[in-house]
């Protein structure tokens, strides 16, 4: 845990320079536009600890897989996502000393994430050994609107002396990823152009072809007045710089405006690219800094509109979710079919900006509701684009008869983790992408996406789950072995609960729209059984047989569902009596020590009893919710949310803020020790749905929005704005009543704590609780 930042509603605001902290501000302070991202790294030279971090959507590296003991099966590459050309750089010196925060004396130091208008701000004063005093003040954005744009404003002011000051705004296309397996450079020189104060630079990854071309361009400006420059041009392998000198006034501003389009081949033709940099280039400059600024904050003003939530009385829970609702749009926009939401987004290098089950399991429901129904739409068929290739998966691992394993990370559709226990035996993930489907038609009625795409990927799980299922003599009764659940702290244990149920849910399900394709899509049902070659008779009653004689453990004693077989056979030892020295865990104890606690890394059974509640009364959820939230440490970002929903459910406002407060600033308050590393911007959408499905109980049941809010004694309100089915709602919760508006055309009918209520368009209802 690390509290430095400010409190604040709208922004996050770091005062005072800690070289300490310098990293994890990086990841909480960067930016994206949903096709690029960079972490917060200064303009200007430093030479402390850094990560360096400039990411373009879709644009990866297969790098090959290192392992101590090569096993047959594992997959080739761990893909990277890939730190690219850098086109933040200006450096800045005086007397030929360079300014780097890391050497010189910084004083007011403030860096600024206006989460409102989005865009980064930073301002310090600093004084170099030679004694010479500068303010720099820089603003940054990534635009959403022209989002091959971004765009500086850096302004030096000396404070004590009239004289030169040396600029040099450069481009970089010679970086690494910090976790490049053989210590590799991932990018080659395609070419360079450069004119007087402008550049493109053309790069090329090693492997898979990937084209990048980076153009930069500048100006110079005191007061109005444009200030010439004759600057000396460095060239270098994949770099290009100018350096100039500017004469500069104590107390004026001398203002750089650096402006940079970055287009690549994920979208144009290679022959193309620079003359598209230039195009783009050309355009930002034209438009200049003030009005992309505007645009920026205008576009985000109207996406605030749509998705924000006000919280009033607890400012830092108010800050939290801001923080991850504008960290979960800089990521991903859904305007391209082809991309996704890595874990950590554009703000680090972990996880390789792969695509996990997150999405499916967590950040689908936040773009349902918060965005127009392409978006969401756009998840799925990511994944029924990558269906074949996930029958190749699950052929390379022995399966047959078009049965699906989706992989556990991706890029194309291939898996590439290699990491055993979660690429082979994390299989639930398969299930995640099922149960995606089903709330994905549940919300928005879609069902003309089951004929068409969602049935074919159903059928290929349930294939999965029916082979990887197997029967044991001697319980006389199915079971699935060598599995990992969601809780990584047990690996390749047998009988795991959450992966048991939804595996035979995936096949009820399978089962339930085969029949519904049957009856009502005749036409694509014939075209799809013999594209498949599904035999339905056949091949369902070995799922309902599987179905009706699984086995699920469960201790009569305790009244809970086991996490898997033997659970109860580690010592049982309670987090609130451990030393809290010992956390995080996987910080201070060996792995080995891990595996054989009873402690839980993140929600496991009570992931199952989340997405299938219903099955569930509530004696049972409250015996199971405090049996495993005092064993789970909470150490995946995906899982106090889980459990903050829980909480909600089963009445307990109390642990369900403490646990929202959590997720909420997870990353803010670097919970687990980790926010160097990137934030956990897929368990920002798990926060979202711990206020809207948790304290507000907002579910969809046939067909109809319920409610069911609680307020945490801590705020006064709370509100959250709904898109469903072309109704638009805000909710807002007071102390002792619920404000629904309807802000559409039409009336809606939802339904309150069991009762229903119409709200005319553009009227609120009262409701009390
Ligand atoms: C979690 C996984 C998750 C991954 C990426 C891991 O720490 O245990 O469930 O998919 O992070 O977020």
């Amino acid at each position: 845990m690390n509290k430095y930042l400010v409190l604040d509603e709208w922004n996050i605001i770091e005062k005072g320079f800690k070289p300490e902290h310098h990293e994890a501000s990086e990841s909480i302070f960067s930016l994206g536009n949903g096709r690029m991202g960079q972490r917060a790294n200064f303009e200007e030279a430093y030479s402390g600890p850094s990560l360096q971090g400039n990411y373009v959507a879709g644009i990866y590296y297969p790098d090959k897989t290192k392992v101590g003991w090569w096993k047959n099966g594992y997959p080739e590459y761990f893909a990277k996502v890939l730190n690219s050309t850098n086109w933040i750089g200006i450096n800045i010196s005086i007397d030929n000393e360079e300014l780097d925060l890391y050497k010189c004396k910084v004083s007011r130091f403030s860096r600024i994430l206006h989460m409102k208008e989005g865009f980064l701000e930073r301002e310090f004063v600093a004084e170099l050994k030679n004694g010479k005093k500068i303010k720099v003040n820089s603003k940054r954005f990534l635009s959403i609107v022209d989002t091959e744009v971004g765009a500086i404003r850096y302004s030096i002011t000396p404070i004590n002396f009239d004289g030169n000051i040396s600029i040099a705004p450069y481009i970089d296309g010679d970086v690494k990823n910090q976790d490049s397996n053989y210590d590799e450079k991932f990018w080659t020189e395609v070419g360079k152009k450069i004119y007087k104060s402008k550049a493109c630079l053309n790069v090329k990854t090693k492997k898979l072809n990937f084209h990048l071309c980076t153009g930069i361009a500048y100006e110079i400006f005191q007061g109005n007045k444009k200030v010439e420059t004759k600057a000396k041009i460095i060239e270098k392998d994949k770099y290009i710089g100018f350096d100039f000198s500017v004469n500069c006034k104590r107390n004026i501003e001398t203002v750089i405006y650096k402006y940079a389009a970055n287009v690549s081949s994920e979208n144009y033709n290679k022959d193309v690219l620079t003359s598209e940099a230039e195009r783009v280039l050309e355009q930002a400059l034209n438009k200049s800094f003030v009005n992309l600024f505007e645009d920026q904050k205008q576009a985000w003003a109207d996406k605030w509109k749509e998705c924000d939530i006000q919280i009033k009385g607890d400012i830092a829970a108010q800050q939290g979710i801001r923080f991850n609702i504008f960290q979960l749009n800089q990521t991903y926009t859904g305007e391209d079919k082809r991309l996704n939401i890595g874990p950590k987004g554009f703000t680090g290098e972990k996880y390789g900006g792969g695509t996990y089950w997150d999405t499916e399991a967590f950040c689908l429901p936040f773009y349902l509701s918060t965005a127009e129904s392409h978006v969401a739409k756009n998840l799925l068929l990511y994944r029924y684009k990558q269906l074949d290739k996930a029958i190749e998966n699950a052929e390379k691992l022995g399966f047959t008869n078009g049965a699906a394993l989706f992989p556990m990370v991706t890029m194309n559709g291939e898996e590439c983790h290699n990491e055993w226990e979660i690429t082979f035996e994390e299989i639930h993930r398969n299930g995640a992408i099922a149960y995606a489907i089903y709330n994905y038609v549940n919300y928005t009625d879609d069902k003309e996406y089951l004929p068409k795409y969602g049935l074919e990927v159903l059928i290929a799980i349930a294939r999965f789950w029916s082979q990887r299922i197997t029967y044991s003599q001697d319980k006389n009764m199915y079971v699935m072995l060598g599995v990992t659940g969601p809780n990584e702290y047990e690996n390749n244990v047998n009988n795991n609960w959450y992966t048991n149920t939804i595996a035979c849910w995936s096949m009820e399900y399978a089962i339930k729209i085969t029949d519904f394709v049957k009856n009502n899509y005749s036409e694509d049902y014939k075209r799809l059984t013999k594209k498949i070659n599904f035999d339905d008779e056949l091949e369902i009653s070995k799922w309902k047989e599987i179905i009706n004689n699984m086995y699920f453990p469960y201790d009569e004693k305790a009244g809970v569902f086991l996490q898997q077989e033997g659970y109860l056979d580690k010592e049982q030892i309670l987090i609130k009596d451990i030393d809290k020295s010992n956390l995080p865990l996987n910080q201070n104890w060996s792995w080995d020590r891990i595996l054989r606690s009873c402690f839980i890394k993140q929600a496991d059974v009570l992931q199952g009893i989340y997405f299938f509640e219903e099955r569930y009364n509530l004696e049972t959820i409250i015996k199971n919710f405090d049996f495993y939230e005092s064993r789970t440490v909470h150490e995946s970002s995906l899982s106090s949310c889980v459990h903050s929903i829980i909480a909600s459910k089963i009445g307990n406002s109390k642990k369900a803020h403490e646990l929202y407060v959590r997720t909420s600033r997870l990353d803010l308050d670097d919970y687990n020790d980790e926010v160097a590393e990137g934030c956990h911007i897929t368990s920002m959408a798990g926060t979202w749905l711990a206020i809207v499905e948790g304290f507000g109980g907002m579910r969809v049941k046939n067909g109809e929005l319920h409610f069911k809010p609680l307020i945490p004694k801590q705020w006064d309100s709370y509100s959250f704005n709904i898109s469903f089915r072309g109704f638009l709602l805000n909710i807002e919760v007071l102390k002792k009543q619920v404000i629904v508006t309807n802000n559409s055309s039409k009336f809606i009918e939802i339904n309150f704590f069991g009762s229903n209520y119409k709200i005319l368009s553009g009227k609120s209802i009262f409701v009390n609780h």
